[in-house]
């Protein structure tokens, strides 16, 4: 059986991608900082008969991330697929930014990318096989509205340790690969508390050239194929967003 570790995986795109692959017959390693969303994906995976684990933990401490990764080996085995998912955003004045509030986002964003990434990659060189590591940028990685300099920053930061760590892993047939999503609907993938039934109007949809807002499962899909079917690629990114970052506007 093989083994996905995902972080963030309570909630969201991290808990769609944590069910795309329970019910592809992956043992499913999920850390979230919520153990209240962490809890509910378990009870998730485990009702499409899957085998999972959740340990409670914050992706910025690497104490928690190195015995997450202990835990997932231990439980699940060395995993073959890791999806760095947990971020968080702060929109704030970048006048009254603290720089704690900054640091938070590139630590939690872009800290625990590389924290986890490197966790995995040392059980994954030792056992020799090779492994995928995909990262969760954004498309706010390569364009902004304002007062996202922390996001946005950290986004950029994982474009860029993408390639780097796509360099330095491959002598372990590691490869490491970023999607960007654009707006994705996460209202109804929130844990059973905070669930909101999703609402878009016309303009939300007519600004995508695919006509929709994205879904999860739309992110999940990226993923399995980059884990399974993408042998010839390491150090990319690949935009998802229906088309939203390529529509020309023309200022009058
Ligand atoms: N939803 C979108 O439109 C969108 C667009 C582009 C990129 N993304 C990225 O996709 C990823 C998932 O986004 P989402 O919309 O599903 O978010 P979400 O808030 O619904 O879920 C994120 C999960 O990460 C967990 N988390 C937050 N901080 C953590 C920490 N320090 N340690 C461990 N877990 C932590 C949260 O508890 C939550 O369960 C993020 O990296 C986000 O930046 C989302």
């Amino acid at each position: 059986m093989k083994v996905i570790a995902i972080t963030g995986g309570g909630q969201g795109i991290g808990r769609a991608i944590a069910y795309h692959f329970a019910e592809r017959d992956y043992a499913v390693s999920l850390t979230d900082s919520d153990a209240a969303a962490g809890r509910e994906t378990l009870a998730g995976i485990g009702a499409r008969k899957g085998l999972g684990l959740f340990v409670k933990g914050d992706v910025a401490r690497p104490e928690d991330v190195t015995a997450w990764m202990a835990r997932t080996v231990k439980e699940l085995g060395v995993p073959d697929v890791l999806v760095n998912n947990a971020g968080i955003m702060i929109r704030k004045d970048v006048l009254k930014l603290k720089p704690a509030e900054f640091r938070k986002v590139i630590d939690t964003n872009l800290g625990g990318a590389f924290l986890s990434a490197q966790a995995a990659a040392k059980v994954m060189a030792r056992r020799g096989t090779g492994g995928a590591i995909i990262n969760i940028a954004s498309t706010r990685a390569f364009m902004s509205e304002p007062n996202t300099e922390g996001y946005s920053a950290s986004k950029g930061g994982i474009v860029a340790l993408t390639h780097a760590l796509a360099m330095s892993l491959a002598p372990y047939r590691i490869r490491v690969n970023a999607i960007s999503p654009g707006w994705i609907e996460v209202g109804d993938w929130k844990k059973s508390s905070e669930s909101v039934k999703p609402h878009h109007s016309e303009i939300d949809r007519r600004q995508h050239a695919v006509g929709r807002v994205g879904v999860p499962a739309d992110i999940a899909k990226a993923c399995q194929f980059l884990a399974e079917n993408a042998d010839f690629m390491t150090g990319q990114n690949i935009t998802i967003d229906g088309g939203m970052t390529v529509k020309m506007i023309y200022a009058e």
